[in-house]
C-alpha cells in the first residue's frame, strides 16, 4: 500500500474539540428553534470518529455548524478549536482551507466522469506550481485507493440516465475532497447512500490517513461496529 499521502498535518496531531455549542434558528433576536444545545466532542489526529443519530437529532446541523457554514438565519454559540487554536472570524478562513466536508447529498455533474471531477477538484484548488502531469499522477492514485478504478472513465449519471453505483459517487465526491489534502473531512451520511463505502473505510484510511470525523445515521450502527476497529 502506498504511503505517500500520509502528510505534515497529521505528524503535527491537531485535533478538533468542540464545546458548549448551541445553535439556534433565530428571527431579529427571537429564538424561533433550538437545533443544538450544549454540544460537545473532539476528533483526534489519525482516528476515525463516528456521530450517530436519529433523523432530524442535529447531525448535519453540527456539522455545518463545526464547518462554519451557518446562515444568517442560525445563530452560534460556544467554541470550536483547531489544536490550540479557538476558531474565531480572524483565523476561521485559514481553518476552512483545513477541513473537507463531504454532503449528505453528492452533488456531481451526471455528464461528467470520477476521474474529470477529481482532475478539476485538484486543478483548481491545488498550488499553480503543481504540473498537470502530476495532477494526473495523483488523481489516478486516488482513484486506486478509493477504490474506483472500474468506473473512473464512465459517465457519472443520474436518475434518468443510470450511470455509476452510489456508493461509486459517494467515494467521487470523497476523491473531490481528499485530493486538496484536507487535514479533517467532515462526512455526512457515507453510508445511507451506500454500504460499500464502509467497505473501504480501512483501505481508504490507511492511505490517506488523517484526521476524520466520520458522521452516520442511527440505523448502521451495526456497521460501523463492524469497520471501525476501535
Ligand atoms: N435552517 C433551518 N431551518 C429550520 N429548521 C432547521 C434548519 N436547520 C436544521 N433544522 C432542524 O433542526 C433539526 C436537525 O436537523 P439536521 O438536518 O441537523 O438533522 P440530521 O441529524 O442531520 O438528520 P438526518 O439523519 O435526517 O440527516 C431538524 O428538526 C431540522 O428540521
Ligand atoms: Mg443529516
Amino acid at each position: 500500500m502506498r504511503s505517500t499521502f500520509v502528510k505534515r498535518d497529521i505528524l503535527r496531531g491537531e485535533g478538533l474539540f468542540w464545546s458548549n455549542l448551541k445553535l439556534d434558528l433565530v428571527k431579529g433576536d427571537t429564538v424561533v428553534k433550538s437545533i443544538l444545545k450544549g454540544a460537545w466532542g473532539e476528533a483526534l489526529p489519525l482516528e476515525t470518529t463516528a456521530i450517530m443519530g436519529a433523523s432530524g437529532a442535529g447531525k448535519t446541523s453540527l456539522f455545518n455548524a463545526l464547518s462554519g457554514r451557518t446562515g444568517p438565519k442560525l445563530r452560534l454559540e460556544g467554541e470550536i478549536r483547531f489544536g490550540n487554536t479557538i476558531i474565531d472570524d480572524s483565523n476561521v478562513g485559514i481553518y476552512q482551507k483545513k477541513l473537507a466536508f463531504v454532503a449528505q447529498e453528492d452533488v456531481l455533474n451526471e455528464t461528467s466522469t470520477p476521474r474529470e471531477v477529481i482532475r478539476f477538484s485538484a486543478r483548481l484548488r491545488l498550488p499553480k506550481a503543481t504540473t498537470n502531469e502530476e495532477i494526473d499522477e495523483l488523481v489516478s492514485d486516488y482513484l486506486t485507493n478509493l477504490g474506483l478504478d472500474k468506473c473512473a472513465d464512465s459517465e457519472i449519471g443520474g436518475t434518468i440516465k443510470k450511470g455509476i453505483s452510489g456508493g461509486e459517487k459517494k467515494r467521487t465526491s470523497v476523491g473531490i475532497e481528499l485530493v486538496t489534502d484536507p487535514s479533517i473531512i467532515l462526512l455526512d451520511e457515507p453510508v445511507s447512500d451506500s454500504i460499500s463505502f464502509l467497505e473501504h473505510l480501512d483501505e481508504i484510511f490507511t492511505n490517506f490517513g488523517r484526521l476524520t470525523l466520520l458522521l452516520l445515521s442511527f440505523f448502521y450502527r451495526h456497521l460501523v461496529w463492524m469497520h471501525l476497529r476501535e
